[in-house]
């Protein structure tokens, strides 16, 4: 997929790049992403509203894997930013992305990351809480510039998860005002009444990897009957709303995703019937997606070490990361499909069950995967792991993060340096009956 694909040398070749050369030059394990593929999602969801002739936005959920690269590639396709923390509204400012396209999200944001937020004039506040309402209240009372927009962030009642979806009529969620027991309207009321902030619209999400569209119709379709009741108890309606992200995408086969175009038409044509039975403007559709515009994009690169047989039963193969690299497997049972890269042409028939380096036996990558004989030095090449792949690497086992490429065009950026073993201690302070002077 994507600009994959297999060279004359039997290499896996991603964006016109080598692989093993990739391996070789940065070493491993490596995330390497396809940017011509970043960018094909992402113009896919700009385009299929701009074709349903619908004012959106398209906002990256920066948690799935955010570099100060990755923001600019993000801003260079002209899409918006959610960002979930200070740190991830630090690295976006710091890229230079414009803040009016940043909307901060986040169950318990501190004051600092508000005052940061408001400092920088982000485009809107994506507010979780009656708390949240205070503290903004508080910061901004004392700046007499215009007022704050915010959306209130909702939870519908609607759980979504691959292929199914639930309803709760009593949400039981950290996230955002109940929609269906009456907290959104005291919210709606004590905004309305605010010096200091703008009811730009309403938010919400339903979960993440979903591949049905009938989660974000049911979901759209509860916000639209609550708009009907708040326009005529608070004369209010939203500019904007915001249905989340959750797309979901191919992990390995089992996994059957519909195109971006699809979710879009049909969250679009839902929020259309609702707009025109109440007779009310048709408000600007955000959407969130995270995993859905870099999942597919990123590849990790392993180099195989060590194996050992269980006899009769099963063998091991270990690789030179593990759960410090992509701890999603160990967390969620995440499961992926990986190649021999520098022998992708040779018969993937021998099941071999791929282990981690951490100390744990549950650091355990892919169980029964078919490879070609394997021996030391080989390529592993792992799809899909782009999304919370490397946003979610850590230093168990003090095991220094890896490094991050782009690949386009023929041609490779390093992103991401790889941590070193000084960056580990960088922050470790001796006994304090050591330090000499
Ligand atoms: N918007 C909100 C408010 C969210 O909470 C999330 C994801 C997104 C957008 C983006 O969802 P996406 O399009 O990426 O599915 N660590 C987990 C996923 C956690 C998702 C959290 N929220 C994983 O590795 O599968």
């Amino acid at each position: 997929h994507g600009t994959s694909k297999i060279n004359d040398k039997g290499h896996l070749e991603i964006g016109g790049v080598d692989t093993i050369q990739l391996a070789n030059e940065y070493g491993t394990p490596l995330y390497v992403y396809d940017v011509a593929l970043i960018r094909e999602r992402a113009r896919s969801f700009k385009e299929s509203f701009e074709k349903m002739g619908v004012k959106a936005q398209v906002a990256y959920a920066s948690k799935a894997f955010s570099s100060v690269a990755m923001f600019q590639l993000i801003e260079e396709e002209g899409l918006s930013l959610d960002v979930v923390s200070g740190g991830e509204l630090y690295t976006a400012i710091a890229s230079g992305f414009p803040a009016s396209r940043i909307h901060l999200h986040g169950n318990n944001k501190s004051r600092a990351e508000l005052k940061m937020a408001l400092d920088h004039g982000v485009g809107c506040i994506v507010v979780d809480n009656f708390y949240e309402i205070e503290l903004i209240e508080e910061i901004s009372k004392d700046t007499a510039g215009s007022k704050v927009p915010v959306l209130l962030r909702v939870t519908p009642g609607v759980e979504a998860h691959t292929h199914d979806y639930i309803t709760t009529g009593q949400e039981d969620s950290k996230f955002g005002f109940g929609l269906l027991n009456g907290q959104v309207e005291q919210a709606i009321d004590s905004v309305l009444k605010s010096k200091s902030i703008h009811l730009l619209g309403i938010h919400c999400h339903i979960g993440s990897q979903i591949f049905d569209t009938a989660g974000f119709v049911l979901a759209a379709e509860r916000v639209f009957e609550k708009i009907k009741e708040w326009k005529e108890r608070f004369s209010f309606t939203p500019e904007v709303v915001n249905l989340g992200g959750g797309f979901g995408i191919r992990y390995t086969e089992e996994d059957e995703p519909l195109p971006a175009t699809f979710y879009v038409e049909k969250i679009v044509d839902a929020v259309k019937t609702q707009v025109s039975e109440m007779g009310i403007s048709m408000p600007e559709i955000w959407i969130e997606p995270g995993r859905s515009l870099v999942g597919d994009a990123g590849t990790t690169l392993y180099t195989i070490g060590s194996q050992k047989t269980v006899p009769n039963i099963r063998q091991y193969v270990a690789i030179d990361g593990g759960m410090s690299d992509n701890i999603r497997p160990a967390l969620y049972q995440a499961k992926y499909e990986a190649v021999l890269a520098n022998r992708v042409t040779e018969k993937h028939d021998k099941p071999v069950s791929i282990a981690g380096k951490c100390c744990e036996s549950g650091d355990m990558l892919i169980w029964d995967l078919p490879l070609p004989e394997v021996k030391p030095d080989d390529i592993l090449a792992v799809f899909c792991t782009g999304a919370y792949g490397y946003s979610m690497a850590n230093n168990y086992n003090r095991i220094p993060r890896p490094a991050v490429v782009f690949v386009e065009n023929g041609e490779s950026q390093l992103v991401v340096k790889r941590e070193s073993f000084e960056d580990l201690i960088v922050n470790d302070l001796p006994l304090k009956s050591k330090v000499t002077k």
